[in-house]
Order: structure tokens, then sequence, then C-alpha cells
């Protein structure tokens, strides 16, 4: 059995159902917290994801709603305080891409990806962040992306996303910081999911070519990082950038 470094903790994972979200609400509940599953469309995905850590012995409940909808995110924070008590880890992990390159872009491409990868960010940690702040003690985790540092052709809307959700990362904790709520940020390079498996294969051996380990990512190598920043054993780091992706050389 894991150690049990986050009993009596409780944990908001955004975008649980699948892919990196999904294996962070496993790592977290494993460790003992307890994990609320957000997802926004597929139903039997995320009571799935609630049905693992329960036969692991965990605890979990599903909340669906759209981060990037205020009334969506206030009652859905709610929720978990009434029925968790508090909430004391917040992974802002849920976002989607609608790639174009900037001379055909869609406005509506431009207004989906950064209100899902940044607005949503903003909301959650806004409602969230009450009860941190009532405890003393908190974890906001943001999953950013090499493409907010880097930048991607045919992905200025999700770039310019996640590369706020960077900025707002470090202006949370010197926000927050006084209060015991670390802020960090997660650049993922390449993770295998379904997100990244609708690319061509010419696209993916290209990744893979400038990858120093010569593998893409697993959701598991991220959620691992995030385990860490959302345990005591990291309280001493806030408004980080941290990058895991292999080595991108
Ligand atoms: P995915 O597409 O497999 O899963 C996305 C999750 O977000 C799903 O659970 C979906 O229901 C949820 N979601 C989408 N819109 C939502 C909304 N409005 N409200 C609530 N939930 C919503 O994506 P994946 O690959 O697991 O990515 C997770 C995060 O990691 C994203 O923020 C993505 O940008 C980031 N990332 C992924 C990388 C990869 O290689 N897979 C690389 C770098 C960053």
């Amino acid at each position: 059995m894991d150690n049990q470094e986050l009993k009596g903790r409780v944990s908001l994972v955004t975008g649980a159902s699948r892919g990196l979200g999904k294996a962070i609400a496993i790592r977290l509940a494993s460790l003992g917290s307890k994990v609320a599953i957000n997802y926004v469309a597929r139903d039997e995905e995320a009571a799935a994801v609630a049905k693992e850590i329960e036969s692991k012995g965990g605890e979990a409940i599903v909340i669906k709603a759209n981060v990037a909808d205020a009334d969506a995110v206030k009652p859905m924070i709610r929720q978990i305080t009434d029925k968790c008590g508090r909430i004391d880890i917040l992974v802002n992990n849920a976002g989607i891409v609608k790639d174009s390159l900037l001379l055909r872009m869609p406005d509506e491409a431009w207004d989906d990806v950064i209100n899902t990868n940044l607005r949503g960010a903003y909301l959650c940690t806004k409602f969230a962040m009450r009860s941190m702040m009532e405890n003393s003690w908190g974890r906001i985790i943001n999953i950013s992306s090499l493409a907010g540092l880097l930048g991607n052709a045919g992905q200025a809307n999700y770039s310019a996303a996640k590369g706020g959700l960077i900025a707002f990362t470090k202006a949370v904790a010197r926000e927050a910081g006084a209060r015991n709520i670390t802020s960090n940020v997660i650049c993922p390079g390449f993770i295998t999911t379904d997100m990244t498996d609708k690319l061509p294969q010419e696209a993916k051996s290209m990744i893979l070519s400038r990858i120093a380990l010569k593998r893409f990512g697993t959701p598991q190598d991220v959620a691992e990082l995030v385990a860490f920043l959302a345990s005591e054993r990291a309280g001493y780091i806030t408004g980080q950038v941290i990058c895991i992706d292999g080595g991108v050389v």
C-alpha cells in the first residue's frame, strides 16, 4: 500500500475523466486524499475513475461542471465543501485544443481555448482559494504546457492561454503565500493521451527525435510530480514553473 501522506486532504482535479487528470486523481487518492473528479462531457468515463479509486479503498466524488462558467464553478466548489468540509489541493488540469494557423483561426477557437484553459483556472482558483485561506494551507497546481513557454505554430490560442496560466500562477503565489498556500505550474511536454493521439505519425516522430529520454511521457509521470507538489514535502516551493518533458533539447 502507498504511503498515506495526503490523508485528511481534499483535492479537486478539473478535467479528471481521462488523460492526465484521471492519472492525477487516482494518484492523489492513492495517497489518502479525498478527490473531487470534475469533468464536462462523458459521464461514464468520470464514473469509472471514481469506481477505480473506490475499488482501491479511496474516496471520490464526481462533479460535472464547465470550468469556464462561473455559474457552474461556484456550485461545484460549494458542493465539495458541503460534502467534504474543505478544499486543500486544486489541480487546474482541464484543457482543450482548437488548433489553426492564426490567419485562419475562427474567433470561437480563440475564445473557447482561452475560456477553458485560462478563465477556467481563474474561476476555480478564485472560488477554491477561500477554503484554503480559512485553513491556512493550500496547494494550487496548474497544468500549462511547453507551448506556454515556447509558443507553438498553429496554436496561438493554446500558447496564449498556457502562457497566461504561467503568469497567473506566479501572481497567485504572491497573493496567497502569506496564508501558506503554494501555487506552482507544470509544463508537460508530449504526454500520450487522447489529446495527443490525434497528431499525425510524422509529427510524432519529429517530436520524439527532440526528446532526450527517447520516449513520450505518460500521464503517470505527470501525476507523480503533482503528488509531490501537493505534499507537505513541497511546502517551500511556490511560484515555480516545472517542465516535465523527458528533456526537450
Ligand atoms: P484530454 O483531452 O485527454 O482530457 C481533457 C479533460 O478536460 C477531459 O476530462 C475533459 O472532460 C476536460 N475538460 C475539457 N473542457 C472542460 C471544461 N470546460 N470544463 C471541465 N472539464 C473540461 O487532455 P490531456 O491530454 O489529459 O490534457 C490535460 C491537460 O494537460 C490539459 O490542460 C492540456 O492542455 C495539458 N497538456 C497536455 C499535454 C499532452 O501531451 N497530453 C502536454 C501539455 C499540456
